[in-house]
């Protein structure tokens, strides 16, 4: 529970987004790397999904240290010192433990004393969901300044012999700080979905209560993520549209009056079904899955960061974030822009993510996190301790320094 006395609330408040900041791993596994672990080809990969290359955690780097050095980012682009921070609200499907939460983790990695902290999990949503409950708690009155972080380690959760999933995911995480304005408020309209009838279409089976952890779960491989992809294609292109239009109209405004959707980067295909049921060009769809595939509830945030960072987005334009996931879920904020874009650079450019450390146990050694296929591919020794230089990433300038192929 937070120790600190509540900020003052006045009776209604705005809510206004003031910071962005994302990161991604330096190793970089592409197609190819892919077309030598399964029976795949570039070629497949590119036609039906639209991805090139997706990044990989290294060995020391967890969900809480990439939604660290995101959220300390998100904070300087905001012009705030982590201790201003009220909530941190982190949406993961990979956290670093089952307990405590991983937003309790980024809360000591980032030198904040006051904030209440936690996960929100609702897979690919994830990020909206936490965005919605945010904002709720600004305009309660509840926090004057929210960290949203969507984070996600995935890399190390999918079976490596299975064609139909390990093409598709990725690591990274990206962040947002949304602030009490005395301001007046801009148009917003937040959505949100749950169909649970589609809940096992991506799961993860093993490892929860209903199928506790054993050597028996390990063998069936149930620990790895399942996916029954054309359900799940079917259910994005019938959403994605409808719950962005939803939130639209929520927002007062009308698809046309939308600069930018920043939709969930899953595939390519079904980014081009939404473009179409919306009737707008593709050039009102934000889109960078090709270098970074999947990364589930970290993917809205990077891809709004850099949309940002590139010049895509200026005050007063309106813009629509739009997730879906398993659950299923799906989720969209329309709002209009109001922050400086020439502070995302500033706040890049404050953080170091060598700098930023997630305190470890104490007389505890985990074992080798990097799934053995993945570490043959990627040419490393799979022993613990080695550790890979953790560059970051400008927008445009994918690093391919580590990639086994290049
Ligand atoms: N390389 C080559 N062939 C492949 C591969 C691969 N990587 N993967 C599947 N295939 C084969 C299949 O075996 C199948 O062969 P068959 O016809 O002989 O049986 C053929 O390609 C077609 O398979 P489909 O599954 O019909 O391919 P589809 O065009 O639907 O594309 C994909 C598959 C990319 C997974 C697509 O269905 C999709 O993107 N679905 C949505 C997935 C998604 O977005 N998931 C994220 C949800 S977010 C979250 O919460 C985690």
């Amino acid at each position: 529970m937070s120790t600190h006395p509540m900020p003052p609330s006045p009776a209604s408040r705005s809510v206004r987004l003031t910071g962005w900041g994302r990161y991604a791993p330096a190793q970089v596994l592409t197609n190819a790397d892919l077309e030598r672990m399964v029976d795949t080809s570039d070629e497949w990969i590119v036609s039906r999904t639209g991805i090139r290359e997706r990044r990989v955690a290294a060995a020391h780097e967890t969900t809480a240290s990439m939604g660290a050095v995101a959220g300390l980012r998100a904070i300087a682009t905001a012009g705030l010192v982590p201790d201003e921070i009220d909530v941190i609200i982190l949406a993961t499907l990979t956290p670093d433990y089952w307990m405590p939460s991983t937003a309790a983790l980024v809360k000591e990695a980032i030198g904040n004393t006051r904030a209440t902290a936690f996960d929100v999990m609702a897979a690919c949503s994830g990020f909206v969901y936490a965005y919605a409950t945010a904002s709720a708690y600004i305009a309660a009155g509840m926090a004057r300044h929210v960290l949203v972080i969507g984070a996600e380690l995935l890399t190390r959760f999918l079976d490596y012999s299975d064609r139909s999933t390990c093409i598709l995911f990725g690591d990274g995480a990206g962040a947002v700080v949304l602030s009490a304005s005395d301001e007046a408020a801009t148009p917003v309209g937040i959505e949100m979905t749950t169909e649970p009838q589609g809940a096992y279409m991506i799961w993860l089976p093993a490892g929860g209560s209903k199928s506790p952890p054993s050597a028996e779960t390990i063998a069936r491989g149930e620990h790895k993520i399942r996916m029954e992809g054309r359900e799940t294609y079917r259910f994005a292109t019938r959403t994605l549209a409808s719950t962005a239009l939803a939130a639209v109209g929520r927002a007062g405004l009308h698809a046309g009056d939308i600069d930018l959707f920043i939709p969930h980067q899953a595939n390519i295909r079904i980014i081009e079904a939404v473009a179409k049921g919306l009737d707008l060009p593709m050039e009102r769809m934000y889109v960078n899955l090709d270098r970074y595939g999947n990364t589930s509830a970290a993917s809205v945030p990077i891809a709004l960061a850099e949309a940002v960072n590139e010049g895509r987005v200026k005050p007063g334009d309106h813009i629509v974030l739009v997730a879906f996931g398993a659950g299923f879920t799906s989720g969209a904020v329309a709002m209009e822009w109001t922050a400086d874009p020439a502070r995302g650079p500033i706040g890049d450019a404050a953080v170091r993510p060598e700098d930023v450390r997630v305190r470890l146990p104490v007389d505890w050694d985990s074992v080798d996190p990097i799934p053995p296929a993945l570490a043959e591919v990627l040419g490393r020794p799979v022993v613990p301790g080695v550790e890979l230089p953790l560059d970051d990433v400008v927008p445009g300038e994918p690093a391919h320094a580590h990639s086994s192929t290049r």
